[in-house]
């Protein structure tokens, strides 16, 4: 397994929209584990392959709080979701240190393929809700401070630009 370098916002490769996969083979379920590693490592509850610049449809996440629960997302679909909305503070292992309250369907419901090609269903609500929604996103080339106004953006924008250079000269 293998850490994987996350594109930092405002990377124009996380806009990209991911394509779906067409055989869950060896190479997909090496993505898989090191995309599992490299969430685990940077303590994340979700990671999209766009994240680390491969645009096939693959989502990794664990809501649990022993961190034990791993769910592999494999060109998932949305099949149904809640008319209720609830507003959570969201974060992105693209976005460092940023946190910002965002709204989302409270359940939704999502049919994917698992590690080993299989389909399943995931019933998902509250955390894990939230994360399907903001991991699905990242598939099609969306980030979550695009739902933010253009000012917050825009200042979120700056200041990972900033970010980036010291990093570079650093
Ligand atoms: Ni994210």
């Amino acid at each position: 397994m293998a850490l994987l370098p996350i594109l930092k916002y405002p990377d124009p490769r996380l806009r990209e929209v991911a394509k779906p996969v067409a055989v869950v083979d060896d190479g997909v379920r090496r993505l898989v584990d090191d995309m599992l590693e490299t969430m685990y490592a940077q303590e994340g509850v979700g990671l999209a392959a766009t994240q680390v610049d491969v645009h096939r449809r693959v989502i990794v996440m664990d809501t649990s709080s022993e961190r034990n629960r791993p769910v592999v997302l494999i060109n998932p679909q949305l099949t149904a979701r809640s008319e209720e909305l609830g507003f959570s503070e969201e974060g992105c292992l693209s976005v460092p240190a940023t946190f910002e309250r965002i709204a989302r369907h409270e359940r939704v419901t999502v049919q994917a393929l698992d590690r080993e090609g299989q389909p399943f269903e995931l019933q998902a609500e509250g955390l894990s809700a939230v994360c399907v929604q903001h991991e699905m996103d990242h598939l099609d080339g969306k980030v979550f401070v695009e739902y933010l106004s253009p000012l917050k953006r825009d200042r979120i924008r700056t200041r990972m630009l900033k970010r980036a250079r010291e990093t570079q000269r650093a």
